[in-house]
């Protein structure tokens, strides 16, 4: 099925910024978690088709210490993706988890689990 790519930026954000200063991002920037555990983006996401349906973050973790984070649709847990380093803030990479979601719109939240906060987070694609 047609994916959608939905940008962190424009998502709602609590406990992080909007920056723009690590390039390979898609859009007008990134969202910069800030270093605690809970702060999350939330996205409103529509779905076409009811069934199994990937989530792919795409992220960047310059340091060597994964930064999981826990992947929420509509406030069930629905996965504890790690989210490893990547080498550099500039390289992204996407963690994809799977969902059974029913045709719709939905949140999907990616809240950090340690002190670390997230990773940098580009976007969402459905
Ligand atoms: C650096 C980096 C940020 C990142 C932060 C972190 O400050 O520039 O983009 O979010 O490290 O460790 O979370
Ligand atoms: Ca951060």
């Amino acid at each position: 099925a047609a994916t959608v790519t939905y940008e962190a930026e424009n998502a709602t954000i609590s406990q992080g910024a909007v920056n723009a200063d690590h390039a390979g991002f898609t859009g007008t920037g990134f969202v910069n978690y800030d270093n605690l555990t809970g702060s999350y983006v939330q996205w409103s996401v529509s779905v076409a088709a009811a069934g199994s349906t990937s989530l792919a973050f795409r992220y960047a973790n310059g340091t060597t210490t994964a930064r999981p984070m826990t992947i929420a649709v509509d406030g069930a847990t629905v996965a504890t993706p790690s989210f490893a380093g990547t080498g550099a803030w500039t390289t992204w990479a996407t963690t994809t988890v799977t969902a059974t979601l029913t045709a719709g719109t939905h949140t999907v939240r990616a809240t950090a689990t340690t002190a670390n906060g997230g990773p940098n987070v580009d976007s969402l694609t459905v």
